[in-house]
């Protein structure tokens, strides 16, 4: 066997690790396109930051032997708490969503799909049965009822409504130039820093392959291709905001074509979590939509244990936002979530190393997840309590919880 000193270990760390390789190996406007965030970047860095206010206190001895962090989230049985939230970028590699949703079947997880993706949801179930179809509100009624038949037909095991989405545009550190199609006037604009990245570009090559920025889950009945990146969110901007009527239309719909899940993705008020009760979904997450929408809203982890305490005897709520490790999953437990969503975590491990990559970034995250129940001596993710870890004063943010103040309370 010949090695070759050159060549790096495709395994990483931590989650940092990963993220520096596809900085390293992605062209700047792809890289850029998945750290998104919005405005000044105040809520996508608090979103991370605000789980160093939580804080352990491991004991010495007396930790428990055998532990086990399985359990069951929209109705399915999972291996970890932590699942594939839907992210529509995935250019990062030429399988994109299909190398995700088998990374996330062989490590016993849930694959959620985005609207925007780049694969067709019939290809993603067949590489994991186990996949959760994400929508917007986009698109009148009727073609709505067809995507969702569609995803049903395909065997999706529920649909997750992503609302919380207010086309808040424009980043203080300048937003990436995407191009509407990859033909060749494109790649020569976008030239030099793609040809700065050969990896990246063999990867597509090799699979005779150019990065399809079209959206096939969004393709009208019949028809060969989906609509454009920037086709599908012309639509989606065009098309009136949704009521709660509309919120529960859409899950009545949904319990009568598959009678599987629905959960409301994006919640961050205690109000709105009561509205979703009532609405009847099964799950919500508490989301700020990893930072990417209305800059200012407070970290996710902060916005939990209110919402959790008003509704989680009722629904399922999970959280996605700022996971980067396994014990910032144990805290979110701890803080009331049955399981979290990883967004930016995931599409680091596609970037740098494909499927295995991500398979890579969900062993951290067990990894980390077992380290720190030992270290809190518990043995199964109900023992994990708010009452076991140190949490800074006003750590929690309560909107719509009745606290507002006026001008002269200030
Ligand atoms: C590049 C990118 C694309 C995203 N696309 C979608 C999407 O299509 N649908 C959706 O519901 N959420 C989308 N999200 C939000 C994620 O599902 C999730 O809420 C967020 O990434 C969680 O934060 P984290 O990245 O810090 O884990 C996207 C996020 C990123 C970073």
């Amino acid at each position: 066997m010949k090695l070759n000193p050159w060549k790096q270990n495709p395994w990483f760390e931590s989650v940092a690790v990963a993220q520096r390789r596809a900085k390293k190996r992605l062209p700047a406007p792809v890289y850029a396109a998945l750290v998104a965030g919005s405005e000044r970047g105040q809520t996508i860095e608090d979103n991370e930051a605000a789980f160093k206010e939580i804080e352990f206190s491991p004991l010495v001895a007396g930790h428990k032997p055998d532990r086990s962090m399985a359990t069951r989230v929209l109705g399915q049985d999972i291996s970890l708490p932590v699942i594939i939230s839907p992210t529509g970028v995935q250019a990062v590699n030429p399988e994109g969503e299909v190398a995700v949703a088998r990374a996330a079947g062989s490590r016993g997880t849930l694959m959620g799909l985005s609207n925007f993706a780049s694969k067709s949801v019939e290809e993603v179930t067949a590489a994991n049965p186990n996949t959760i179809f994400q929508m917007y509100w986009t698109g009148d009624r009727d073609t709505m009822v067809q995507r969702m038949q569609r995803a049903h037909a395909a065997g999706v095991k529920g649909l997750m409504a992503t609302l919380d989405w207010s086309f808040s545009m424009g980043r203080d550190w300048g937003s990436p130039e995407i191009p509407e199609k990859v033909n060749f006037s494109a790649a020569l604009k976008l030239g030099p820093q793609v040809i700065l990245r050969p990896g990246w570009l063999w990867s597509f090559a090799r699979t005779f392959n150019i990065p399809d920025l079209t959206a096939p889950n969004l393709a009208a009945p019949g028809a060969k291709k989906g609509p454009t990146f920037f086709g599908a969110y012309y639509e989606w901007m065009t098309t009136p905001p949704p009521s709660w009527e509309d919120v529960a239309w859409m899950r009545e719909q949904w319990a009568q074509i598959s009678g599987t899940p629905f959960m409301l993705k994006g919640v961050s008020r205690v109000d709105d979590a009561k509205r979703a009760v009532d609405a009847g979904v099964y799950a919500i997450s508490v989301s700020n939509h990893g930072g990417n929408n209305l800059d200012g809203t407070p970290a996710a982890i902060r916005l939990l244990p209110p919402i959790a305490a008003a509704v989680g005897d009722q629904v399922e709520v999970l959280l996605d936002g700022g996971i980067r490790r396994g014990s910032d999953v144990v805290k979110a437990v701890a803080l009331g979530a049955r399981a979290v969503m990883i967004g930016r975590a995931y599409l680091w491990g596609l970037a740098a190393n494909g499927e295995a990559g991500v398979g890579n970034v969900l062993d951290i995250m067990r990894s980390g997840i077992d380290s720190a129940m030992m270290g809190m001596g518990v043995a199964s993710l109900d023992e994990l309590r708010p009452e076991l870890f140190e949490i800074r004063e006003g750590f929690s943010r309560r909107a719509g919880a009745g606290v507002g103040r006026s001008l002269s309370e200030i």
